[in-house]
């Protein structure tokens, strides 16, 4: 039994106490009973920090937090968007190391590639490659989580598969408002949403092409900070708001039912109507082009 429950949201400094596991047995010598406290200390833990410890982004304190919180709350699988080198993906890589089990999916563009590490050299740098699969997007994850969507969908029903998403990747209302959306499909009650960067605005890099591209309202807002309290917060299924100022968690209630199991039926009648017009639409294009109208 452990003496405490830490928050696994909170790092150990935060709460005052030692984040570390416990194991307390006892041993019979004759008439006495000895105690024995066993400390496991992450030794995973320290050894990613050092092959990581010098490489963007995660820093070392949020690396033994997001640690901390898989060791903890052991999510069977993880969807991270936004690995670049590959830093974060090896702190969660390494608690699943520690607990034995476990997987994560993580997505970046196809540009991290040329990332010096990149992450599959950091990954297996640290042991830790089969834990960890990376999915380089030609554009955005957001097109890969569409696939990952249709092949966890069928007869208009989504299975949710991942226990924890990070999303630490564009940090902008179109790309991770609707990563938010296309991830909660995805995830299952009980489990746990996080992003990053909340209060990040794209002025930080200012200079860069795609800001430079930005309407000026865009620039100075942080886009995340509204992802997070215009769709996370006032999302029925969600609770358990966490904001540290640079870290938002919510929590998918455990019984949160998922949106498209009731609906089945109206789905299925969707896609007949779209398939049949689709037919429609083929043979009327098919006609004009060749009567030369098309
Ligand atoms: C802050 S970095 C991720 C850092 C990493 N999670 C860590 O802590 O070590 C953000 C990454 O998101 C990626 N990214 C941004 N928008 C994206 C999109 N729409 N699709 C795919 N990747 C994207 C960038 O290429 C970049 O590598």
């Amino acid at each position: 039994m452990p003496f405490f429950m830490p928050d696994p949201r909170r790092s150990s400094n935060e709460q005052g106490c030692l984040s570390v596991p416990l194991r307390i047995g006892y041993i019979v010598r004759g008439e006495k009973h000895i105690l024995i406290i066993v400390v496991e200390f992450s030794l995973k833990f320290e050894e990613v920090l050092r092959i990581v410890a010098d490489i963007p982004h995660m820093p070392p304190e949020r690396g033994r937090l997001i640690y901390d919180f898989v060791l903890s709350q052991r999510p069977a699988r993880i969807l991270e968007l936004g690995f670049a080198h590959g830093v974060s993906s090896c702190y969660m890589a390494a608690a699943l190391d520690e607990t034995g089990s476990g997987s994560v999916i993580t997505m970046d563009n196809v540009i991290s590639r040329q990332r010096d590490p990149d992450i599959h050299t950091l990954l297996e740098r640290c042991g830790l490659s089969s834990y960890v699969t990376p999915v380089f997007a030609a554009r955005s994850y957001t097109w890969e989580l569409m696939k990952v969507l249709e092949e966890h969908t069928s007869d208009g029903v989504t299975t949710p598969v991942f226990d924890f998403v990070f999303i630490d990747g564009g940090h902008t209302w179109d790309s991770d408002g609707f990563s938010f959306l296309l991830a909660d499909r995805l995830l299952k009650p009980g489990g746990w949403v996080l992003f990053d960067d909340m209060l990040w605005t794209p002025s930080v890099s200012e200079g860069e092409e795609w800001v430079e591209a930005l309407p000026a309202e865009e620039r100075d807002v942080a886009q995340i900070e509204n992802v997070f309290n215009l769709l996370v917060v006032p999302h029925r299924d969600y609770d358990s708001f966490e904001f540290d100022g640079v870290w938002g968690w919510a929590r998918k209630k455990p019984d949160a039912a998922t949106l498209s199991a009731d609906r089945s039926d109206v789905v299925r009648m969707m896609y007949e109507k779209s398939s049949s017009a689709r037919r429609v639409f083929l043979i009327r294009r098919y006609l004009k082009r060749l009567i030369g109208k098309g």
